[in-house]
């Protein structure tokens, strides 16, 4: 399903069947430039409905403010179309969850004031979601699931991790970026290439046509599980300045404006292709350093970036190599979701891990 809920706004989801009984949970999202809700009953994901945020694309990035007030905009058409697609009504949910960090705050504050406003409202509990969680029990929504212990590459637009995963409510982050996260790196990129936000999926199209072996860009060499996007970021800059002559800044060898242009032109697949290889090589080359270190080789994939064609595919093929399990959430439970939101909340509702009313949203958050 997808309808157009205003001039700037995109309305899609999914449903299943719903109806009264058993353990239902609302759960809300609005961390960034997603306005999202999902009912899942007795751990099934009945709706997943999003509204994502058209507004941001002529501004090359997510403005906060913006953003804050498209959630206002949203929450309650969204909630509502949630609870009509799941034929789940407001007074049969037993508990409303919300992702209480990390993200921008004004986003943050929109979804849970609003899921506080109902859990106060329907006298039901109230469960407060770490986002980055949530993307990792993303794998948790569809069959087959991972057994645990599992590992989880979590790579998004602000997130790079390594989490190892011991049960729904145990987890602990093993490496993660220093800098810029996987989908910056993506986007970046693009950016810098004249490509508009997000400029991941549009890396992903080009380089399916592209040689990725025709240029070389450098892997960073950081010490243990933690990831590093900067380098290579800087390296790229000076390559398309350079018009392809090399990836050190050099005076001598600085195109003008109208010679990297061409040179972007004409070698936009390639470019692309070997961008998208360097940065899935980062990815799975520590992911294979967290395998050999835990011995654990259940390992799953998360977040935005994990819709990328190239990853998916070398991450399958490394787990057919060597016999590991891989497991890759569906694309509509990849990129910000209410569904993660609501499994999440399913899982700490059994372990009876609520939170009162005076909670509020933080920007940032341990784990
Ligand atoms: O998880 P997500 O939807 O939002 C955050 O929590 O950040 O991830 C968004 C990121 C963006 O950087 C976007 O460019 C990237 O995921 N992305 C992709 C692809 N689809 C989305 N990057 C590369 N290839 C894709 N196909
Ligand atoms: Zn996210």
């Amino acid at each position: 399903m997808k309808k157009e809920i205003s001039n700037s706004n995109t309305l899609a989801g999914s449903s299943a069947e719903g109806g009264s009984g058993g353990l239902s949970i609302l759960a809300i999202e609005s961390s960034c430039d997603e306005t999202s809700a999902s009912i899942c009953k007795d751990g099934k994901i009945l709706s997943n409905i999003i509204a994502t945020q058209k507004i941001h694309e002529q501004y090359g990035g997510v403005v906060p403010e913006l953003a804050s007030r498209a959630h206002m905009q949203n929450i309650v058409p969204v909630v509502q179309t949630a609870l009509q697609t799941s034929d789940i009504k407001l007074q049969d949910i037993d508990a409303i969850a919300f992702t209480q960090s990390p993200g921008l705050i004004g986003s943050l504050l929109v979804g849970s004031q609003f899921a506080k406003s109902l859990s106060l409202a329907l006298d039901k509990p109230l469960i407060a979601v770490h986002h980055m969680q949530a993307h990792v029990l993303a794998n948790l929504i569809d069959d087959p699931k991972p057994n645990f212990p599992f590992l989880c590459l979590t790579v998004s637009g602000g997130h790079t991790q390594i989490v190892q995963c011991e049960a729904p409510t145990q987890m602990k982050v093993i490496g993660e970026t220093i800098d810029d996260a996987a989908g910056e790196a993506f986007d970046k990129s693009a950016k810098l290439m004249g490509l508009p936000y997000p400029g991941g999926p549009l890396i992903d199209k080009y380089a399916i046509q592209g040689d990725a072996t025709r240029f070389k860009f450098p892997e960073p060499q950081i010490p243990g599980l933690n990831f590093s996007f900067s380098g290579l970021k800087t390296s790229i800059l000076y390559f398309l300045q350079n018009a392809g002559t090399t990836l050190v800044y050099k005076e001598e060898f600085r195109a003008t404006e109208e010679e990297k242009q061409k040179f972007i032109n004409d070698n936009l697949a390639d470019i692309c292709a070997s961008i998208q290889h360097r940065i899935v090589s980062i990815l799975l080359n520590k992911l294979k350093k967290a395998i050999a270190e835990t011995g654990i080789s259940n390992i799953c994939l998360a977040g935005g970036v994990s819709a990328n064609s190239g990853l998916r595919r070398a991450f399958e093929e490394l787990g057919a190599k060597n016999g590991w399990g891989t497991y890759i959430p569906a694309f509509e439970y990849c990129t910000d979701n209410a569904a993660m939101i609501a499994i999440t909340g399913y899982y700490k509702y059994l372990a009876g891990q609520f939170v009162d009313l005076t909670v509020s949203a933080t920007a940032r958050a341990e784990w």
